[in-house]
């Protein structure tokens, strides 16, 4: 059982990844925070309470950071859409989000919790390092940060960039540096566990409330990566994170020095994993090298047909 926390922008990717941490035999989801990134703070926001309600899960969310530590926001519409979340239509909120800001919910739950705790972000990295930053006595409730970012070859949103680390580089800088467990789900893992169109027919014959959400929001999640980047099945970046650690041996990772490139060139966000130790630097990071494909889609599926 995983005590988890999930900072998260959904995000087509990033409700996957909440379908995954609502099984309740692998995790104990102490919160949901959401950062702004795919889209505003408050459709993030929205968007993630409403993924809760629809399931059913007895998770608190928290509205968290609605800009990164030094640049603008900046959406990303074409893939996610004007809603952050196109293609589902829920219903009304009931449900209010915790009073508390993200930020303050992260530090009060790690200091109240009795057991270390997983940190997983799906988004950009502003509230966990803002958390460390106000009260750094929290590493010692951190068990490690699991987080979807960064690429060891090439970007999404520049040549060198991957988005969630390019919203906010400074922050990933960080957290990077933090000297806590980083375990860093890259986009040369996350581009082999494309989600093709046979699968969501094979994930829309479960027929359950989970399946309908996951097959509407991948044929609109499709479309886009389609347009944007050519792809024939969406690169499910963001639940990796999650399936990691619903089976350890999912993810291969090497233990590497990571350097966040804050410079303010062409290079800006860049992720410079040193994979063949170049450098001799501090290893700071464990960067994923490998993906078992066949075993995450199962991981997928038996998420799914957990709801009833
Ligand atoms: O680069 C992929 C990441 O950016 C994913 O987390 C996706 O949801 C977007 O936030
Ligand atoms: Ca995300």
């Amino acid at each position: 059982m995983h005590n988890i926390i999930l900072d998260c922008d959904p995000g087509h990717d990033d409700a996957v990844a909440i379908i995954l941490a609502g099984q309740k035999k692998y995790f104990n989801v102490l919160g949901i925070t959401t950062t702004s990134g795919n889209q505003t703070i408050e459709k993030t926001s929205r968007n993630a309470l409403s993924i809760v309600e629809y399931l059913d899960l007895d998770i608190p969310v928290a509205k968290g950071a609605s800009e990164p530590l030094i640049r603008e926001v900046e959406v990303c519409e074409a893939i996610h859409g004007e809603s952050g979340l196109d293609g589902f239509e829920f219903k009304p909120l009931k449900r209010s989000f915790d009073s508390r800001h993200a930020i303050n919910f992260i530090i009060d739950t790690l200091l109240n919790s009795k057991e270390k705790v997983t940190l997983v972000a799906t988004g950009p990295l502003t509230n966990f390092a803002l958390a460390l930053k106000l009260n750094p006595s929290i590493r010692n409730k951190i068990d490690r940060i699991i987080l979807m970012g960064g690429s060891y070859q090439m970007g999404n949103v520049s040549p060198a960039s991957e988005f969630n680390i390019l919203c906010d580089p400074e922050a990933a800088f960080i957290v990077v540096n933090s000297k806590l467990p980083i375990y860093m789900i890259t986009l040369d893992v996350t581009r082999k566990v494309l989600c093709y169109n046979s699968y969501i027919e094979q994930i829309a014959k479960i027929n359950n409330k989970a399946s309908h959400l996951f097959v509407n929001l991948m044929q609109v999640f499709n479309k886009n990566q389609k347009e944007v980047f050519g792809y024939d099945g969406a690169p499910l970046h963001d639940p990796v994170t999650i399936a990691s650690l619903i089976d350890e041996n999912l993810v291969t990772f090497k233990h590497v020095n990571t350097e966040i490139d804050l410079s303010h060139g062409c290079s800006y966000g860049r992720t410079n994993c040193d994979i063949f130790d170049y450098l001799k630097k501090e290893k700071n990071t464990y960067v994923s090298i490998d993906i078992n494909v066949e075993m995450f889609f199962k991981i997928i599926e038996e998420a799914i047909k957990s709801y009833k």
